[in-house]
């Protein structure tokens, strides 16, 4: 069985005082619940902090990016090295990187291959937009972008990933997929890539998240889908409520 997971995106938000503090006053409270594996996700300048903050805990760290490289003239990036003792997780191909910073699918498949070099669980994202979703093109541009994201890898490193299915038009928006659409591209578009690519044994090992205005109130119906293995949340992890949105994925 695949171990659900919630990760908190908490993008450009929170100075590292503030995450430090955030995440040292809700740890204990998310480390009673049993039975999901969590995530946070704070700016690069935090992650040190978050790290201490959530040691002994089951609370896991994640970056919201990551370069390919092993170091070097790259001004403003982060290798993978730089990650590794604070980090387990690394969001890759976030929509708000592949719209504001020319993020691509060739870029986000090298850095997949260097997080899994590192022993860095990607968390791969994908969705389409709104433009692409009314012209019936969601199937094919999702399916399209796992291809890209998972060219050249193998069964085993596919099933390490975490592949979170983000339709753009649901990102802090309030305007959540329905749990048959987010499932059913799921489904269909995510998890059947990967099985058409890897086979059926590695797409039941890998855990596919949704992500788009998840909150405590919504969790609990994503999570009763069978292809639905947890969420990637963003606003909602910013508040001490995401300890019930937590509590109520399992
Ligand atoms: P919201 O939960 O704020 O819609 O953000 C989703 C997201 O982009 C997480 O990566």
């Amino acid at each position: 069985m695949r171990t659900p997971i919630i990760a908190g995106n908490w993008k450009m938000n929170k100075t590292a005082v503030e995450a430090v503090a955030f995440a040292g006053a809700i740890r204990d409270d998310l480390n009673q619940i049993a039975g999901v594996d969590i995530v946070f996700c704070p700016p690069f300048i935090a992650i040190p902090g978050v790290a201490e903050a959530v040691q002994g805990s089951k609370i896991g760290v994640g970056a919201q990016n990551m370069y390919f490289a092993e170091s070097g003239a790259f001004t403003g990036e982060i290798a993978p090295d730089m990650l590794t003792p604070f980090c387990q997780y690394v969001i890759l191909g976030h929509s708000e990187r592949r719209a504001y910073f020319g993020e691509t699918d060739d870029g986000v498949n090298k850095k997949i291959k260097a997080a899994l070099a590192h022993n860095i669980m990607p968390i791969v994202c994908v969705g389409e937009s709104l433009t692409q979703n009314e012209a019936g093109e969601t199937q094919s541009f999702v399916s399209g972008q796992v291809q890209a994201a998972f060219d050249g890898l193998t069964a085993d490193q596919a099933a390490q990933c975490i592949i979170a299915y983000e339709p753009i038009w649901a990102i802090g928006t309030g305007k959540s997929a329905t749990v048959e659409q987010a499932g059913g591209i799921i489904k269909t578009a995510v998890r059947d890539a990967i099985a058409a690519s890897f086979g059926e044994g590695t797409a039941q090992k890998l855990r596919i998240q949704y992500g788009g205005s998840v909150k405590p109130h919504n969790i609990a119906d994503y999570m009763s889908h069978p292809d639905i293995d947890g969420a990637l949340v963003g606003g909602a992890s910013l508040k001490p409520a995401f300890v019930e949105l937590v509590k109520n994925a399992v």
